[in-house]
């Protein structure tokens, strides 16, 4: 008889502690001084995560002197990779001139000004240190803009450490702000409570395509409903897209052709170092000028640190361009299709989800429009994770990619080819494990 799914993971999980004492060791090392040894939780998998010492292209190696082809692109920070030579160059020509200043520096208006250039609503723009915080400046400036306390947001978003609604109850260390959570992508739901709470509404927050959720596209339909009700009841429209910035030269605001009041961005575009920025129309975001009498004060030591800035503007001008936005969605679109047509050839219930270069791997019949359309199958993503280590790709056991510039067709193929193997395998397991 072939074995079950906990059997076949529990060996894998052997072969996999096996494999990696020294990441084990680092562990339990690091346990002693930070609770479950960890700082982070998404990057925590049991029982240990492998601890990584070196990256260089898209490779990492692990303590124990394995080398992984690396599809998660540190949650999409890591779009130009581990060694890109003119991030590199940039950092190292900065850090040359020195680099804690507490004044302005001559690179944040070159980062600036290719941000506001690239992303359509985008007329002013602020830097912080993570996405988490842009969201929450972004938040606060509507709720003093509209004098309005509270936010709308969807089931399955994550916009930061206390912005995360994998449940509709929300996060217990969630911001304090009163919270609508609606369900993503539907249109019509989502108009009727604008409506309904417009008196009370500062502002309507939605990621156009859900990361942690499982890489879910916004539909085109359901972000213009937004952006119409919205309109229609005074309340603002921000768009995270602090992962999907990525998916278009000017995000994905600008492949939908819909234009919100605030945009928060992060990740790679700090070059892959801290970073977040949030920014908007004039008349909301002038409120920070400093020299106005009623101005907003918005702080933060490392808001323009200077290795950021220039590595960013770097990036974004000499790095980022179109052809590459372009190159590296098709090598997303590459992946997915070929997945796709593997797992319908075969009658497997396998999806990938996503929009160009990001990536969402699953064990679900379809369609999937929003997070409760997706079967946990935590054995299943364990199992299909602990396969594709042992093979050298490594992603987010969530099933999240994030591809990366220094990856190619090949690397992609690779990558696909083990999938298939994995499913070709197992298939009669993945069948019965996933609900009809
Ligand atoms: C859509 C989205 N918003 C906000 C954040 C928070 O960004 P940070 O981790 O830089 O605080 C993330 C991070 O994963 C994200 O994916």
């Amino acid at each position: 008889m072939a074995p079950s799914l906990d059997v076949l993971v529990a060996a894998a999980e052997r072969r996999y502690v096996e494999a990696n004492p020294e990441s084990r060791r680092l562990h339990d090392e690091r346990a002693r001084v930070m609770p479950g040894g960890n700082t982070r939780t998404v990057i925590h998998v049991p029982p240990f995560p492998l601890t990584i010492v070196h990256g260089e292209g898209a490779r990492l190696t692990d303590a124990d002197g394995h080398v992984y082809l690396d599809l998660l692109g540190e949650y999409t920070a890591g779009l130009y990779g581990h060694s890109h030579p003119v991030i590199l160059q940039a950092i190292r020509d900065t850090l040359d001139d020195g680099m804690v200043f507490g004044a302005p520096n001559r690179h944040e208006a070159a980062l600036a000004e290719a941000l506001c250039a690239r992303f359509p609503s985008l007329e002013l723009v602020r830097f912080c240190n993570s996405g988490t915080e842009a969201n929450l400046f972004a938040l606060s400036l509507a709720r003093v803009a509209s004098g309005k306390p509270a936010i709308m947001v969807f089931e399955g978003s994550y916009h930061g450490g206390v912005f995360f609604f994998g449940t509709a109850a929300g996060s217990p260390i969630n911001a304090p702000f009163p919270f609508v959570v609606a369900p993503y992508n539907d249109e019509e739901t989502a108009a009727r409570l604008i409506a309904a709470h417009a008196h009370e509404l500062a502002a309507v927050l939605v990621e156009p395509l859900q990361g942690w959720a499982g890489a879910i596209p916004g539909e085109r339909t359901f972000l213009a409903a937004l952006r119409e009700a919205t309109a229609a009841h005074g309340v603002l429209l921000a768009f995270d897209e602090i992962m999907t910035s990525r998916l278009s030269t000017g995000g994905l605001q600008s492949a939908y052709g819909i234009a919100p009041d605030l945009t928060t961005l992060g990740k790679y575009l700090g070059g892959g170092l801290a970073f977040g920025a949030f920014g908007g129309r004039v008349e909301l975001m002038s409120r920070f000028d400093p020299s106005r009498p009623d101005s907003l004060p918005h702080a933060g030591t490392f808001n323009n640190a200077v290795l950021t800035m220039a590595a960013g503007a770097a990036g974004l001008t000499r790095v980022y361009t179109d052809a590459e936005v372009q190159r590296l969605n098709g090598l997303g679109d590459r992946l997915r299709d070929r997945l796709n047509a593997f797992a319908s050839r075969e009658e497997l219930p396998f999806l990938a989800t996503g929009y160009g270069s990001l990536v969402g791997l699953h064990f679900a019949r379809g369609p999937v429009r929003r997070l409760s359309d997706l079967p946990a199958a935590p054995e299943l993503r364990t199992l299909l994770h602990l396969h594709l280590l042992e093979r050298g790709y490594s992603y987010a056991r969530r099933g999240f990619i994030a591809l990366s510039l220094p990856l190619g067709e090949a690397d992609v193929d690779g990558f696909a080819a083990a999938v298939e193997e994995f499913l070709d395998a197992h298939a009669e397991i993945v069948r019965a494990a996933v609900p009809q």
